[in-house]
Order: structure tokens, then sequence, then C-alpha cells
């Protein structure tokens, strides 16, 4: 079903609770170290500018607890990033709700933006707890929910608030919709998903929905260790979930039983410890000798894989093909990361968190048609589940 945008509404005048998504990483300095989530929600904050709205911005950044966190976890370094991205002045408030913050607000004009405190400062935050989800609904006109990266979350911004005001999606949750939402619904095919990441247990339910729905499933990372266990192989010291070996198997018939196919890497990787110096040596799956572990996909499997990769018209990736913030186990990464970039016609999904991080590392970000803001987000959204902060957007 389609969700109601800021462009199905008059926002001439009125006060806009924005939930953003601004939980960005900060340096050793407390400066944004990444600023790619402010930069996807500017044409929303932009729009909202140039159609006379006065936005109210709220975000929550990291996971508060301490005095010292609330100190270090402040919106003022996000506020500085916004305001450099955006070239315009931004009011940075101390609190996201109050008498001081609801006067601010109802002085403002067309066109202003404040940006509210960390919202998960108020305990209220985190349980959606009416009153601060009234208080926060009060101080504005309508919502708009731009935060795909917290849409997994039943929050009072980003959830609560819409008890009591309506909510309408920002462009940014739009194209996210639109590019994961859709796409799994209906995909161009050939339809290829590439899961990778280092547990199984993290990445079954989005098995259980994709395998349905693909043509193939390219598996990497270390959760292969866990399937070539349940097969039967040597697998050295790699990373096994035992308690997932029957948990694979069970994916391995439901696969046969889907006629599907499940594409795992021919050789791998080894070493005997993962860092920059080790030796490192090509080993065919079935043999891992003892002592060593695999920690990326080798070249035979990198063959294979583009292979498989070559004449699709959708693909979805999500979790990386090995330990890639390790140079030397990062290529069958990087090779997937050009194969996809390397595809003209196919629609290309980075489902965000570790490979989002992967392909920017790689410098491909825009050879692709999309990557997520989501990590936890994009991930329960593959699994197929309805996330509470898009299921509060109005529908058309
Ligand atoms: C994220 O970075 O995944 C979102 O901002 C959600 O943050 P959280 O995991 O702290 O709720």
């Amino acid at each position: 079903m389609a969700k109601k945008t800021i462009k199905d509404i008059d926002l001439n005048g009125k006060r806009v609770f924005v939930r953003v998504d601004f939980n960005v990483p900060l340096d050793d300095k407390g400066k944004v170290s990444d600023n790619t989530r402010i930069v996807r929600a500017l044409p929303t904050i932009k729009y909202l500018i140039d159609h006379n709205a006065k936005v109210i911005l709220a975000s929550h950044l990291g996971n508060p607890k301490t005095d010292e966190d609330k100190k270090r976890l402040t919106m003022d370094s996000v506020k500085v990033e916004l305001q450099k991205v955006l070239g315009k002045e931004v009011k940075k408030l101390d609190d996201s709700v109050g008498e001081v913050v609801r006067s601010e607000v109802f002085k403002m004009k067309e066109g202003d933006v404040i940006l509210l405190e960390n919202t998960r400062f108020h305990k209220g935050e985190k349980k959606k707890d009416p009153d601060y989800s009234k208080e926060l609904a009060e101080l504005a006109d309508i919502a708009v929910n731009d935060a795909f990266g917290t849409a997994h979350r039943a929050h009072a911004s980003n959830c609560g608030v819409g008890e009591y005001i309506p909510v309408y999606a920002g462009f940014l949750m739009e194209k996210e919709i639109d590019m994961i939402g859709k796409t799994l619904e209906n995909p161009e095919r050939p339809f290829v998903a590439i899961l990778g990441g280092a547990k199984v247990s993290s990445k079954i339910g989005v098995i259980e929905n994709l395998l349905p729905k693909v043509d193939k499933l390219l598996v990497g990372g270390a959760m292969i260790f866990t399937f070539f266990k349940a097969m039967g192989y040597k697998t050295g010291d790699s990373l096994v979930e035992e308690d997932k070996i029957e948990v694979a198997k069970n994916i391995l018939d439901k696969a046969k039983s889907l006629n599907k196919d499940i594409v795992f890497p021919i050789d791998v990787v080894i070493a005997d410890d993962i860092n920059e110096n080790v030796n490192t040596k090509i080993c065919s799956i079935e043999n891992i000798p003892n002592g060593m572990k695999g920690l990326d996909i080798g070249p035979d499997s990198i063959k294979k894989f583009k292979e498989q990769l070559k004449d699709a018209k959708t693909v979805i990736w999500n979790g990386p093909m090995g330990v890639f913030e390790i140079d030397k186990f990062a290529k069958g990464t990087i090779e997937v990361a050009k194969s996809l970039a390397e595809l003209d016609n196919a629609k290309t999904i980075i489902g965000g968190g570790d490979s989002a991080a992967a392909v920017n590392k790689f410098h491909l970000d825009d050879k692709m048609t999309h990557i997520s803001t989501g990590g936890g987000a994009s991930l329960e959204y593959m699994e197929g589940k309805e996330l509470p902060g898009i299921a509060i957007i109005e529908e058309k």
C-alpha cells in the first residue's frame, strides 16, 4: 500500500515535526565523522523550507545512559554539520520538550529550522511514553517520518507522535520503501540476493523471507562455515555457530524443496589469525585444516559469483564476504561490490550496515542504485516484517 508523503499535503505556514535519523558516528573529538544520514535527509528538509513550513527536527543519537553520555551525545555537533550541509542557520535547543522549547517553536517563522536535543535524553522516548509522545506532538501541526534507520523501533518520536498528529513520509523514507519494500514485492528478474556477514543467526529471517522470492541466493561471509559444517565439511577453526547447524540444514532442505539455488563459495582465504600481518592461503571449502580459519571467499568463488551476477536485473546485497576491514581479507567484498557497480542494467540495492560501509570504503557508492541508510531497520525490512515507523505513516 502506498504511503502519503510530504508532496500530498499543504505545508504552508505549518509547524512540521520531522523525525530524522541523525544517529551518526562521532570521532574522538565529538565531531560527526560520517554525515551520510544528515546529507540523505536534506531533500526533505529543503522541500519543507521551500514550501514555507516551520521545520522542527528531532532525532536520537547513540544510547545515552549516564550523565557523562549525555554530555557526549548532545546534538551540538550534528547542528554544526547540518548547518554546513544545509547552508542555513539552524537553531539547536537544549531539550526536546518543555516550556522553553514550546516558546521557541511558537515563535518560529516560515522556513525556520530548529533542531531539538537528543530524544533519548528522555526515558519516555524508548518506552513510547504517551505523555512524552503527546508533548512532542503538541509542538507541531503534522509530523514527517524520514528516519528509515529507526523505523524498526516503536519509540515516542517516530511512532508515539502519530497517535496525536498525522504522520507523512519524507523523501528518504519514501525511497527506502520503494527500493527495498516494493522491489521485494515485485522484482525485475533474474533477481539475485547476496547475503554475507559473520552469523547465520542474524540472517535466518532474511534468508527465509528471500528464498521464495529470489532466483538465486549467493552466500558468503563467515556464516558459510555453519552451512559447511552442516554439509559435513571440515571447517578448521572457522567461526561456526554450533547451535545453528540444524537451522542451516533446514534452510538447505527448504531451498531444495523450493527448487532454489543457494550458491556457496568454492574456495576460501584462510589464516591462523585475524590481522594484517598473517600469512594467508587459498583452500577448498571441504578441507580447512585445524588451526586455520576462513576469513574471505577465494578467487574461484569470486569468479563464480561474478558469473551468477552477470545477467541479474535486480540485486540485493546485505553483509560482507569476509573481514573486509583488513585488506588481506577484503578482496571478496571488493570484487562483489565491483561486480554490482558494473551491472549497468540492473537495480542494485545495498542493504545498509556493513555492506554499505564496504561500498563507501571502496568509493563505489555512486555506482549503486540505492544504499540503505538503515542497519537493523533494513535487515528487519528484508525479513518481511512490518516496521512500526512505516506502519504509522498515513496510507494514500
Ligand atoms: C541505527 O543506527 O540503526 C538506528 O539509528 C537505530 O539506532 P538504535 O539501534 O540505537 O536503536
